[in-house]
């Protein structure tokens, strides 16, 4: 008996020894752990313009007041220094601080639960030894009441946030499944593409639901469907994530940071496991808006002849048809198609007015640092000819969605300039 007892003993901390020298710094690990830090895209929330890397003071605006993003670094007194391993877990995968205190969903925790375990492990070794510790602590969060009262997360968290580790399907080859995992988890690309309920939970976690990344809503942003993606080769998907354009499509909007600072730095193989796994989603219906489209070739023809035109048609071919062309086909790489871009085709055009306002820049990336720009047209159009504008844009070729009034474009451009 105590032999077993010995034997327990020593096979114990001769584990933890085996645990504890692994953790340090072993390079390879917190390189990888850095890896895993671009695939969950730590950056995009705790860095804010002009402060050190990961030192937080992101503002983020709940709708309940702000939540400023936390200082990450290893700074003992300001940072996350003094968790352990599995606190920082049960930040990440459950939301609770170090404190016990829990964490408000702007952490995207309810999708980090299904990190595996050791993916968790290089994480943190990658926070504790490959990144600076900073010394400073951003403001703090200020929540209006009831939403200040954090406890009430606990149960938020046992009504809409999902705990379960990550779970693969019968059938995935071992591309899909990593891909799956990647999305579902690290990426949680659901936290924008899936739609949200009444407490802002998203209404799906994965694939085993028909609303996981049915497309959504960010601060009136129409955000697309990812299911099945059937515009889109699976080269297609992987060259919009590494470059932020294909040859019918460009970057705008939020997607624009998650190409910057996280897809574009992916190795090509797990680019291509997530285009295989959003190929293996069942589509969404098209929505049905009940309007005809006017025919690619009679826009065409009419833009052509460039005689008879609608306002709409009239500003298309002064202002926007030099580049995007009278097709609506852009040029590969270069200018977007419009002819079918899901910005155009939503049914919240509020996206679509916003980028022809403010027009809008592709990120300069690795593999393709040129950086495109559309102009803003907010000082040559009127609210007026925007709506007319956009409303050719969503009728024009193949194109077919509901007008846009003079009302919505005024309300879109006083928000957009507050
Ligand atoms: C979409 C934004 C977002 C992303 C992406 C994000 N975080 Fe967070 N994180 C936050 C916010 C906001 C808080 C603070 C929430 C609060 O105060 O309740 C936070 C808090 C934390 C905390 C708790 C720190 C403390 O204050 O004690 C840790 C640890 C953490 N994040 C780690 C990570 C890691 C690691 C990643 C990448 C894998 C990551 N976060 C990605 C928004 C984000
Ligand atoms: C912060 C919010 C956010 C996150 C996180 C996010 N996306 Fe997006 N995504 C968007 C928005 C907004 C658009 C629309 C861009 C536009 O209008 O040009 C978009 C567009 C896309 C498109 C183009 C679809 C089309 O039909 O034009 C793809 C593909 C895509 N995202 C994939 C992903 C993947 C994969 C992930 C996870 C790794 C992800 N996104 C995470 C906000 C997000
Ligand atoms: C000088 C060339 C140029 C002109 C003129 C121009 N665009 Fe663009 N447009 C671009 C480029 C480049 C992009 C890609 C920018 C990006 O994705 O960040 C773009 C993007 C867009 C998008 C977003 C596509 C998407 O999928 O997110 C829309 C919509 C659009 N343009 C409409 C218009 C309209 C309407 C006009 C006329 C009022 C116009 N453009 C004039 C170059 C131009």
């Amino acid at each position: 008996m105590n032999s077993l007892k010995q034997l327990l003993a020593i096979v114990a901390l001769s584990l933890s020894t085996f645990s504890i020298a692994s953790a340090a710094n072993d390079p390879a690990v917190v390189q990888r752990g850095a890896y895993l830090a671009r695939a969950g895209d730590c950056m995009a929330c705790h860095s804010a313009a002009g402060k050190a890397e990961y030192s937080g003071g992101l503002a983020i605006d709940s709708g309940h007041g702000i939540i400023y993003s936390t200082n990450i670094t290893p700074d003992k007194q300001h940072g996350i220094g003094n968790y352990t391993e599995q606190q920082f877990a049960d930040a990440m995968r459950k939301g609770v601080r170090a404190d016990g205190t829990h964490l408000y969903p702007a952490m995207p925790y309810p999708s980090y639960a299904k990190v595996s375990d050791e993916d968790v492990h290089a994480l943190y070794a990658y926070f504790m030894d490959g990144v600076k510790p900073v010394a400073t602590d951003p403001p703090a969060t200020r929540m209006s009441f009831p939403f200040n009262m954090r406890w009430g997360m606990a149960l938020w968290n046992v009504f809409f946030a999902s705990d379960k580790p990550f779970r693969a399907q019968d059938g995935w080859s071992g591309e899909i499944r990593r891909g799956a995992y990647l999305v579902e988890g690290l990426g949680h690309c659901g936290s924008c593409h899936t739609p949200r309920g009444f407490a802002m939970n998203e209404k799906a976690g994965d694939s085993s639901d028909a609303q996981f990344l049915a497309g959504g809503e960010l601060n009136g942003w129409a955000v697309p469907s990812l299911r099945g993606m059937p515009r889109w080769s699976a080269d297609d998907i992987v060259a919009y994530l590494q470059t932020g354009r294909n040859k019918t499509s460009s970057v705008a909007g939020e997607m624009s940071m998650v190409v910057e600072h996280s897809t574009s730095h992916l190795k090509d193989e797990d680019l291509k496991a997530i285009a295989a796994y959003l190929k293996t989603l069942t589509q969404v219906p098209p929505r049905s808006s009940g309007i005809k489209p006017q025919g690619r070739d009679e826009t065409i023809r009419k833009l052509t002849a460039a005689k008879d035109l609608t306002l709409g048609e009239r500003l298309y071919l002064d202002n926007c048809a030099a580049c995007h062309f009278v097709t609506g086909k852009g040029a590969g790489g270069i200018f977007p198609e419009l002819d079918g871009a899901s910005v155009i085709n939503a049914g919240n055009p509020g996206a679509l007015v916003h980028v022809i306002l403010q027009g809008a820049r592709t990120p300069s990336t690795e593999k393709a640092p040129s950086i495109l720009v559309m102009p803003g047209f907010a000082h040559r159009l009127s609210d007026s000819e925007v709506a007319e504008l956009a409303t050719f844009l969503r009728q024009g070729w193949s194109n077919q969605a509901e007008a846009v009034t003079e009302r919505d474009v005024s309300k879109l451009r006083a928000k957009a300039e507050k």
